[in-house]
Order: structure tokens, then sequence, then C-alpha cells
């Protein structure tokens, strides 16, 4: 059985989407069969950042409702032949998500994909809910702001307080990405350092992706960031990959941060 995945945050805008394109990306480069699948219902926009917007015919919606079978909905990436991907609906309806068949969705998809990856909405009402009933593992995504990081810590109460896996005694693993670092800015006490945000959240890191431009150059043009080698970003959220993946991939030092230009350089290792 595949592992669920859900990627989410509190704040929106703060790179769920970018991130969940990316790792499924680089888990599935892995040789690993992975689905990634929006449930920003009306929102959707990871099929843009995969490239895969010109293909979408139908949608999780329609196979939930029993229209068309799941197989004619996934989109199989030319580019990664174990990468698919589900899109979401855009119907204005939020309220089209029903819990049972999300399950039986779900369900579905772990008998088939090693990593089910699940790009959950903004905000804490029904899709997100659904997007993290069923998680075994919660990757929260952060920027270093005051406003994000305050909703990201409401958000792993909710997740435990919401989730399938909590309600029957257990965990879901809670695991933090924190994104659009400035190393400048945090060199002149401007930003939240990494380990400020790690101090006010105190969950496990995955992941520190800096502050790119050529995440925006990637989107505009239908790639992926990983597959640009000189993206700093890109190198992190292959690393985050790895991690999921159970490699052991040393985070620099994060103790000594108060403006060191050595920890400077080495944050993005
Ligand atoms: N590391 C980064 N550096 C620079 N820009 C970034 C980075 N990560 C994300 N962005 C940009 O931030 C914007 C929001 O990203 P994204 O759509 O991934 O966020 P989201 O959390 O999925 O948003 P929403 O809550 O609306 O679903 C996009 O324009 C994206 O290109
Ligand atoms: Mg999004």
């Amino acid at each position: 059985m595949g592992q669920v995945i859900t990627i989410t945050s509190g704040k929106g805008g703060v790179g769920k989407s970018t991130a969940a394109a990316n790792i499924s990306t680089a888990i599935a480069e892995a040789d690993k069969k992975v689905v990634a699948i929006d449930f920003d219902i009306g929102l959707r926009n990871l099929d843009m950042i995969l490239g895969l917007e010109n293909r979408i015919v139908y949608d999780s919606i329609d196979v939930m409702e029993g229209r068309v079978r799941l197989n004619q909905a996934l989109i199989n990436d030319k580019r990664v032949k174990s990468l698919f991907f589900l899109p979401a609906s855009q119907t204005r309806d939020k309220s089209v998500l029903e819990s049972k068949k999300v399950e039986a969705l779900i369900g579905e998809l772990k008998r088939s994909f090693e990593y089910v990856i699940i790009d959950s909405p903004a905000g804490i009402e029904s899709g997100f809910e659904h997007a993290v009933y069923l998680a075994d593992i919660a990757l929260i995504v952060t920027t270093p702001e005051v406003s994000a990081v305050r909703d990201a810590d409401r958000v792993i109460g909710i997740i435990d307080a919401k989730s399938k896996k909590a309600k029957e005694g257990g965990e879901v693993v809670k695991k933090l990405i924190i994104n659009r670092i400035k190393p400048d800015m945090i060199k002149k006490g401007q930003m939240l350092s990494p380990e400020d945000v790690l101090q006010i959240l105190a969950i496990d890191l995955i992941g520190l992706v800096p502050d790119d431009e050529l995440v925006v150059v990637a989107t505009n043009t239908g790639e992926v960031v990983i597959r640009n080698p000189k993206s700093e970003s890109g190198g992190a959220y292959r690393r985050i990959a790895k991690r999921i993946l159970g490699e052991e991939v040393a985070f620099a030092s994060l103790e000594t941060s108060k403006g060191i230009g050595g920890f400077i350089k080495g944050l993005f290792k």
C-alpha cells in the first residue's frame, strides 16, 4: 500500500503547490510510482506548475462521481514515466468533495502507487480537511514570516484533531518545510531564522528552501524548478525528496546562525 503525503499550510501562497510539483517529480525520478493530486477545488494550479494543464480532460470529481474510470482521468507525465497527475475540478462548488468518495479514491490510488501526494488548499475549510484526513505524512509549508508561522502552528494542531490516523489512536508524521528563506535578511536580523521558526513550531524539519526567482521562471515555462541545475531551490526540493525516501541528508548546523557567514552559506545544504 502506498503512503499518503499531504502538503499543507495555514496561510495561502506560501509555496505548497510548488513543493508538491517538485517533490512529486523528484520522487518519481527515483523510479517510484507517484501520483500527485490537486485538492484545490476551483482554484487548481498544480497542473500549471507540472506543465500538464493542456492535457486535462477529466478530473477527480468526474472519477468520484463515477462518470469516468480513474485511468481515464490520470495524466502520465511524458518526461517522467512513473509520475501521474490527477487534476482538481474547476467547479465553484467547494463542498463537492464527500468523505466516503474521497476515501474510496485515495484507497484505489494507494493500491497502485507507492506515493500519493496531495496538494492541499490553503485555510482550514473542507478542502483542507479532506486533504489531511487520510494523510500518513503531512508536510507543513511556511515562509519565515510571523503571520505564516502563526497559521502553521494552528494547522499543526488541527491536523491531529482531524486526521483519521489520530482518530484511530495513531499520529500523522508532521514535517516542516521553511520556504522563501532570504539569507541576507536573516543576517540583518530582518527575517526569522530557521531556528526561530523551529523553536516556535517544534516539529521536525525536512527542508529549507531559499527564495529563488528561478521558481517563477520555471512555472512560467511549464517546467519544475528541480530540472534547472542552477537553481538552489531545486536542489533543496531534491534533498527533501531524498529525505522522504529515507536517505540521510544532513542539514547544516542551525545553531550558529546569528550573522555568521559560514552558516548562511551552508544553510541550503
Ligand atoms: N522558493 C520560492 N522562491 C520564490 N518564489 C516562490 C518560491 N516558492 C513559491 N514561490 C512563488 O510563490 C507563489 C505561490 O506559490 P504556490 O502557488 O506554490 O503557493 P501555494 O501555497 O500553493 O498557494 P495557494 O495557497 O494559493 O494554493 C508562486 O508565484 C510561486 O512561484
Ligand atoms: Mg496551491
